[in-house]
Formats: C-alpha cells, sequence, structure tokens
C-alpha cells in the first residue's frame, strides 16, 4: 500500500482508518454506495476496494455549496473528497465495519462521474434477495463491484499468489504453453479457430496442456507448473465452465508418492494461507475399486463414514419377495446405516425412495430400530434368528436407520449362478449411484457434512479403459498416455500382442478391468484433481494404442508430435491438474463456478455482458474461407 499511495485522487485507501487516524485530514476516493439525509446533516457510504467509511456533511464542517452537492449525490456517483477523520460517538459506533468506530467530516467534494440508477443493486446488504443472474451478468461490471464477488475475487489473486510462490519453492518452473495448437481427440469437443492464410485448417484451443507439459519433460526441465486456461466445447453444469483454469504440473522421474507429496503440501500451503486452516498430511488414500465397493462413488465425502454393507447373503433369506428375487441373479442388496436416523419423519422416509429413483434405481428400502425392535418395510419379514443376523451384520444400535437399495452394483463379485450370461453386469452396475445419493442425502440430513471439516483424499487404480456403450468400443479411461498398473500390464499385452484385438476380444478385454496409474484428489466429496504417471515406454505405448483400436498410422496421426520424441529419451514422468476455479469456489465457500470466475459464461455457454458467442459478417466469413451452413444443413 505505502508504494501506490498517495495518488492524484487520494492519500489513502478507505477501508483502512481506524480510531488512531482521528484528527488526520486524507483525501479519498470512490463511488457513493449510500446516502442518507438527516435534516441538516448528510451521511455517505463511500466504497472503494479496500471497504467503506462513513463520510459526514454537516453545516458546521462542510461549506454549503459542498453539502448542497452532497444532497444530490446519488447511488455510484464516482467522488473525490477531502477531510478529516472523527472519531464517532460511543452511540452511532457501527460495530459491521472494520471503519465503523470513525467518519470523515468533509470539508470538499468533487463529483467526478456521475452514475445513472444502475439496473441492478450494489449496496446489497447480506441476506438480501439478489435480482435474477442473468441480470447480474448482463450487467456483471456492476455486480463485481458487490461485496461477495469483491471477497471472491481477492481470495482468487491471494491463492493463485500462494500456488506460484509455492511451487517455485518446491522446484517447478512456470512455462507457458500455446492457445494456438493443433487438435487433439481428448474427452470433450474441441473449440477450433479457423487459419486465415491455410484455407480449410484450423488450430484447436487447448483442452488442456498435456501434450506440451509431457514434451517439457522430453526436453529435461524436470518440474513445470502453469495457470493454465483450458477450453472445452462441453455440456456445462454448476461445477463446469466452457473456459476454466487448471494448476497443472508434471515432473520427471516420480511415482504416485511423489506426486501426491506435491500436491498435498500445496493444498496444505493453500488452506494454511487462505483460510487459516492445518490440513492433516498425508491425505488418506484408496484404491478406486475401494472407494466404489465402500461409497458407490470415485469422489466420497469422506467427512462421514456410513459404508456400503452388502447384506445379500442375510437378507435374501428373508420372506421378502424383492429380496427373494435377487437369488440367481447379478443383483445385490447393500444398504447403509444412518445413525440417529429413525427420528425421520414418515415424510421423509418416503422422500429416500424418491431420491433412490431420481438416481435411477427401482426404489429403497428402509427398516429403523426403536425400543422395541424394528420397525419399516421389511422388519416383520425379519424373524428372531434372521433378525439377529441382520443386527449383527449391520450393527444397527437403537435409534439407527437402515436403508437398502436392491439392484445391479459396480464392481459388485460375480455370482456364479448367475444367468445373465454377460459378464459385464457386474461391472457397469448403477444402484451403486442411488446408494450414494441416499448417502449423501442423510449425511446432510443428520448434519454429518460438516464444512468446518477438509477430507482430503487420493483416489487410486483407476480403471485403464473404458467401455463406449454409443460406439461399441474400448476408449481410455484417463488419456491414451496414461500408464498401466505394472501388475496388470500382461495382460494387456496378452490382448494386443498381434495388433488391435478384435470387437469381441476388446471387449473381453474390457472386462477383465485393467487399472492404470491414474488418479484423482478429492476434497469433501468434490473431483479436486486429476493426473497419472504416464507411459514413457514405446512398446507399452504401442499396446495401450492397439487396445482402444489405433493403428500405428492413426496413432502417429493424431499424436505424433509426442510420439516422435518419445523416440529421444523420455523421462519416467507423471503429473496432476487441480481445477482452480473448483478450489477457489470451496476455499470462498461458493457454491457456483460463476461467483468466482471475473467474466463467467452462462450454463448456456453465452457471455451475456459482451454478447459472445455473436453472428459474423459474411465478408469476414469468406476471408476464413467459411460458409455458414443453415439449420437444416445446407
Ligand atoms: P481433467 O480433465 O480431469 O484432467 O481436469 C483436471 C481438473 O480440472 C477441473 N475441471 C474443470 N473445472 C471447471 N470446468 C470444467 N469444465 C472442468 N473440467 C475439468 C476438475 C478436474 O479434476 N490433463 C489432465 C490432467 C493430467 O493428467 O495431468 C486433465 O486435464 O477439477
Amino acid at each position: 500500500m505505502s508504494q501506490t499511495l498517495p495518488t492524484a485522487y487520494r492519500s489513502t485507501m478507505v477501508g483502512t482508518l481506524r480510531r488512531e487516524d482521528a484528527g488526520a485530514e486524507v483525501r479519498l476516493a470512490g463511488w457513493v454506495h449510500r446516502r442518507r439525509d438527516l435534516g441538516g446533516l448528510v451521511f455517505v457510504d463511500l466504497r472503494d476496494r479496500s471497504g467503506r467509511i462513513q463520510l459526514s456533511f454537516g453545516p458546521e464542517s462542510t461549506p454549503p455549496e459542498v453539502l448542497d452537492r452532497a444532497r444530490r449525490l446519488s447511488a455510484e456517483d464516482v467522488v473525490a473528497v477531502r477531510g478529516v477523520v472523527r472519531e464517532r460517538p460511543a452511540a452511532s459506533v457501527n460495530p459491521e465495519l472494520p471503519t465503523g468506530e470513525v467518519e470523515v467530516q468533509v470539508s470538499a467534494l468533487d463529483v467526478l462521474a456521475a452514475a445513472e440508477t444502475p439496473p441492478i443493486p450494489v449496496a446489497a446488504s447480506p441476506g438480501d434477495e439478489l435480482p435474477a443472474e442473468e441480470l447480474r451478468l448482463r450487467y456483471r461490471y456492476l455486480d463485481l463491484r458487490r461485496d461477495d464477488l469483491q471477497r471472491a475475487l481477492a481470495l482468487r489473486h491471494r491463492a493463485l499468489q500462494v500456488v506460484r510462490a509455492h511451487l517455485s519453492r518446491e522446484g517447478f518452473y512456470e512455462i507457458e504453453t500455446p492457445m494456438l495448437t493443433r487438435r487433439t481427440p481428448e474427452g470433450a469437443r474441441d473449440y477450433l479457430v479457423p487459419s486465415r492464410v491455410h484455407p480449410g485448417e484450423f488450430y484447436a484451443l487447448p483442452q488442456s496442456p498435456q501434450i506440451y507439459k509431457q514434451l517439457l519433460m522430453v526436453a529435461g526441465y524436470d518440474r513445470y507448473f502453469q495457470i493454465a486456461r483450458c477450453l472445452r466445447d462441453e455440456d456445462l453444469r454448476a461445477d463446469r465452465q466452457p473456459e476454466f483454469t487448471q494448476i497443472d504440473a508434471e515432473m520427471s522421474f516420480v511415482s504416485e508418492e511423489d506426486v501426491f507429496g506435491v500436491g498435498e503440501r500445496l493444498m496444505a500451503a493453500l488452506w494454511r494461507e487462505v483460510l487459516g486452516v492445518e490440513l492433516e498430511l498425508p491425505f488418506p488414500r484408496l484404491t478406486y475399486r475401494e472407494a466404489i465397493e465402500r461409497y458407490g462413488t470415485d469422489k466420497p465425502d469422506l467427512r462421514f463414514g456410513m459404508e456400503f454393507l452388502d447384506v445379500t447373503d442375510v437378507l435374501r433369506e428373508a420372506d421378502f419377495r424383492i429380496f427373494q428375487e435377487t437369488r440367481g441373479t447379478g443383483l445385490r442388496i447393500r444398504g447403509i446405516r444412518a445413525p440417529g436416523g429413525a427420528a425421520l419423519s414418515r415424510k421423509e422416509l418416503d422422500q429416500l425412495t424418491d431420491i433412490a429413483k431420481a438416481a435411477g434405481a427401482a426404489g429403497a428400502l428402509w427398516v429403523r430400530r426403536g425400543d422395541d425392535g424394528l420397525a419399516g418395510q421389511f422388519a416383520k419379514a425379519l424373524d428372531g434368528a434372521l433378525a439377529e443376523r441382520f443386527l449383527a451384520r449391520t450393527g444397527l444400535e437403537v435409534g439407527d436407520l437402515f436403508v437398502v437399495v436392491v439392484g445391479r452394483y459396480r464392481l459388485a463379485p460375480v455370482v456364479p449362478e448367475s444367468h445373465e450370461g454377460t459378464t459385464d453386469a457386474h461391472r457397469l452396475g448403477g444402484a451403486e449411484v442411488a446408494l450414494d445419493a441416499l448417502r449423501r442425502h442423510l449425511g446432510d440430513r443428520l448434519g454429518l457434512r460438516d464444512p468446518s471439516r477438509h477430507a482430503w483424499a487420493w483416489v487410486t487404480e483407476f480403471p485403464l479403459f473404458e467401455w463406449d456403450v454409443e460406439a461399441n468400443r474400448l476408449v481410455a479411461a484417463h488419456h491414451p498416455f496414461t500408464s498401466p498398473l505394472p501388475q496388470d500390464v500382461p495382460v494387456l499385452e496378452r490382448y494386443t500382442a498381434e495388433g488391435p484385438p478384435s470387437p469381441e476380444a476388446a471387449r473381453a478385454l474390457f472386462d477383465e478391468g485393467l487399472r492404470s496409474r491414474a488418479y484423482d484428489a478429492v476434497y469433501n466429496g468434490n473431483e479436486m484433481a486429476s493426473g497419472s504417471i504416464r507411459i514413457h515406454d514405446q512398446a507399452l505405448q504401442r499396446h495401450v494404442f492397439r487396445a482402444i483400436g489405433l493403428s500405428e498410422e492413426e496413432a502417429r496421426a493424431k499424436f505424433g508430435f509426442l510420439l516422435e520424441a518419445f523416440r529421444y529419451g523420455p523421462p519416467p514422468h507423471g503429473g496432476f491438474a487441480f481445477g482452480f476455479d473448483r478450489l477457489v469456489m470451496l476455499l470462498a465457500g461458493a457454491s457456483s463456478l460463476r461467483d468466482v470466475i471475473a467474466f463467467p459464461k452462462t450454463t448456456a455457454a453465452r457471455a451475456l455482458f459482451e454478447g459472445a458467442p455473436s453472428p459474423v459478417e459474411a465478408r469476414d466469413l469468406r476471408e476464413l474461407h467459411i460458409a455458414v451452413l443453415d439449420e437444416k444443413g445446407s
């Protein structure tokens, strides 16, 4: 501050004034936040980035023409004032404002710019209902004046500086990579940019700097990071934006544990310096399989337990049709014990079925344990001995609720008596999604998802491949440079020894459930980062390309520049990318990415303030060698 002040318009920022400044003459500049006229006196709250201060205009301290001008001030006018800091009388101290013990008695006032009545109010108090988000995005520069957004962007700035300082300390170089790059097949669609000088050719905007960061490892830069802008033409959700920011990093001569160490020390630095919270290191690690089996999701909220319990063998014995019908099928009966859940009202219990249905299951069934035993939907079907077994298995205590979802669970063991014929039933599942939704709902309802807790974890050994149901083919689950788990390499080699496997063999390879060295960082049930140890061995890379049906020529056409580089001595390497907007959103306690991005897009991928995307004149298109088809495609 000391080096930036005073400026031509001000001697200090308004938010810094305190009781100790009483008596000082100051020059201030900023926006009129509010104005109140009290008889002969006028009070104006003046706002700049640092906060607010009360200005007072009264006949004793203010010349009449200044007082007159003050009376005509309206919200959001830009003014410069001169005055003296005064302690406020005890009765008018405002404990809500850091400057609330003082005010500035104004002697001179300049209106630097008058403002029209703003279409959205800036001076909202906490708890006030905000105007529709559409309108706020249309007038983003006004919305950005609000306290919430000012705080969020200040926090974002601080977080960026912490990341830069921390990673530099750990020996990382910040290196920028191109925005105009080559189209690469990744998860989402690319945004394309036509080339004017090369008719019919296009650049692509990067979905991530993935290939460049691997090239930097080949080039011997050892440790790279970048605050990277990524662009993906994908369907948007509250936690996705078409352009977003990653903390992207890559390092050489590392294994998973080295990468995890870097990631968790970085998060610890952020939480410490931004929130003043000391994270517990190391973060727990759990494999993808464990995560799915215990929580039904690869991003479990580990602030609370409520793990999935398989009660198929017990409940199948019950005299209850839905349970008995699981015999001889791949269906499982799994549930969660909600401590204290017996207190839920009938209406809330009915709601559990709706939640399960919305998540794609046929429904949910519950029992609760009261002082006089079990009650609920399948309680009657549990007679003496079976009830004992059920209680022993679930650990259900008096006051607890047990909710089950019957269905096909991902990664559930294959049942020997299966009549299904296909093996994918045990891999693809679906019921775990419903039980996960119930677990999260009950966690909220029972107050177990405490925002002051910070449950980080690394989820490891993600599947190497996924099955693309629409195209009926095998695809890389993360990206094709992700290393398989060493133990699983022989299986991969068996299927790809001769060349790309047949469609049937590819399917069988998928069913082998090969694991990779890909991992995610999860925080309180959110996916925060992804990464992997990459393949640096050409022969192994060839097997992966074959598995996903890429011939050598196709692989060369798509990833040629990386593959060529790998012929000249690539070091073993790996890395990660944290979603920076998501990090800031959670650090700021915001509920939407749009609340931590200065100029975000809507969920329809529009920029409302600048009005993008927009049509382009035919003449400009011709120059780019582009013709636009109508909706019918002609
Ligand atoms: P991935 O695609 O998983 O990995 O992205 C990494 C992290 O970026 C965040 N993220 C997003 N944030 C906002 N809007 C989006 N549309 C969006 N998409 C992703 C998430 C995610 O965990 N190159 C690899 C990383 C690597 O292998 O090193 C990559 O980009 O928090």
